[in-house]
């Protein structure tokens, strides 16, 4: 790999031993992807404390040795300095606040705050949350990017026109120390190009609309990179955070193109850089009703969770929630769990959106979701969910049946008790 002298020096230890480390790790998972060199970013968004384990290890082991071992994927424990890069944590295993409901204990949430502490320390930022763009991280057309999380990689590459591969938790850890991540896949203009044209020949409107035809590209183009011939209707952030989520869930798609709505496809020849599709896929009535049908795991509709904001809820849909939710009071046997963006969760409070949703019975959450932390209110059978990411992945993970429709459906349910949707 051609290094600079900036990067050489590092990987020779010039800078300290995290950052020989990080480029050693950098060095070794660019070659292994057959990447030629390096690329500068700053905007790293990684997952630093996601999981319960790491921060088990933190106390066991000390935070150093953790950081080396599952950020930089380092047998030698390294003193780890300020990050180079703008650095932010995304999702948590844990609410900071809410960690009782989930089941956490006094010293695992006493972990967590002290494995933030370290971490704040170094100038990794606590967004946590799937969703670092809804609370300013917001990386501008062409800039170079480390993130994880497939739904948020999706957004950064196809509505921000970002650059950046789905990273994991070591080459973004080495990414924060270095400022650098390998340059190939979506850093390179030439694999930015559509290869499958999708065909409307149905209104796609709503946000649940938005998600069903997300959940079928995935299934349609796999990892490849699909075209929106046209929009039926302008999408805006929340349509097009289900959208993407959904795509990445069915299918591994981490970019797409929307002539005249994505930065990259001011027109349809533009996204395809000029060449033919290899693929043209229709999508109308029947491929919606399918794709709704095979979204629904549940038979039983009488429901006992329901979970919305999978990706994190912005602060629109947090007033819809509350709007639903006014003077109404959720059915006894039914939790209903409602996940926001921490920062956001500050403004629905000052609007007394989270009044109205605790109020009639709901909790808002923050930090995390339950398809990471794997935490559910105990005895759950059914869920509701308005998101087909949630609804792909909680019924594999915690063993749930589950329904999948809008917003006002899942309030509906959490309501009466009932699930009531219907496409
Ligand atoms: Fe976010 Fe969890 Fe959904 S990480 S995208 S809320 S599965």
């Amino acid at each position: 790999m051609d290094l600079t002298d900036y990067e050489r020096a590092m990987l020779d230890g010039e800078h300290g031993r995290a950052k020989a480390r990080a480029m050693d790790l950098l060095v070794r998972y660019g070659e292994a992807l057959g990447a030629e060199r390096l690329v500068e970013t700053n905007n790293v968004a990684g997952a630093f404390n996601a999981s319960t384990p790491s921060v088990k290890h933190i106390v066991e082991r000390g935070m150093d040795s953790v950081f080396s071992e599952l950020n930089l994927d380092s047998d030698e424990v390294v003193e780890v300095p300020r990050m180079a890069a703008s650095t932010c944590q995304l999702i948590t295993g844990i609410d900071n606040d809410n960690w009782k409901l989930q089941g956490a204990s006094e010293e695992l949430i006493g972990m967590q705050r002290e494995a933030e502490r370290y971490l704040g320390a170094r100038g990794i930022n606590m967004f946590a949350t799937c969703t670092p763009y809804q609370v300013g991280n917001v990386p501008v057309k062409g800039e170079h990017c480390a993130w994880m999380e497939s739904s948020a990689v999706i957004y950064c590459n196809s509505v921000l026109g970002a650059r950046t591969n789905v990273e994991g938790k070591e080459s973004t850890g080495a990414a924060g120390l270095t400022g650098r991540i390998p340059y190939w896949g979506y850093h390179i203009t030439e694999n930015r190009y559509g290869s499958h044209l999708i065909e409307l020949d149905t209104e796609v409107d709503d946000m649940m609309d938005w998600g069903l035809l997300g959940y079928f590209i995935g299934y349609a183009v796999e990892d490849e990179i699909p075209v929106l011939q046209q929009a039926t209707h302008q999408p805006n952030l929340i349509k097009l955070k289900h959208f993407g989520a959904a795509a990445a869930s069915s299918g591994g798609v981490e970019m797409y193109h929307i002539p005249g709505v994505t930065p990259e496809a001011p027109t349809l020849e533009d996204a395809f850089g000029g060449r033919k599709p290899r693929e043209v896929i229709r999508y109308g009535k029947a491929e919606r009703k399918a794709t709704y049908e095979k979204l629904q795991s549940a038979s039983d509709r009488k429901v006992d969770f329901i979970m919305l904001g999978c990706p994190h809820n912005s602060i629109e849909q947090m007033e819809l929630i509350a709007h639903l939710l006014t003077d109404r009071t959720i059915h006894p046997d039914v939790q209903l769990w409602v996940h926001t963006p921490r920062a956001i969760k500050q403004v629905a409070d000052r609007n007394g959106y989270c009044e109205v949703i605790t109020k009639a019975g709901g909790v808002v959450m923050s930090d995390t979701c339950p398809a990471i932390s794997r935490r559910l209110p105990p005895g759950v059978r059914v869920i509701a969910t308005d998101s087909a990411k949630q609804a792909h992945y909680l019924p594999a993970i915690a063993k749930v049946d589950g329904w999948f429709g809008s917003v006002r459906q899942c309030i509906e349910a959490a309501v009466s008790g009932q699930w009531n949707g219907a496409v």
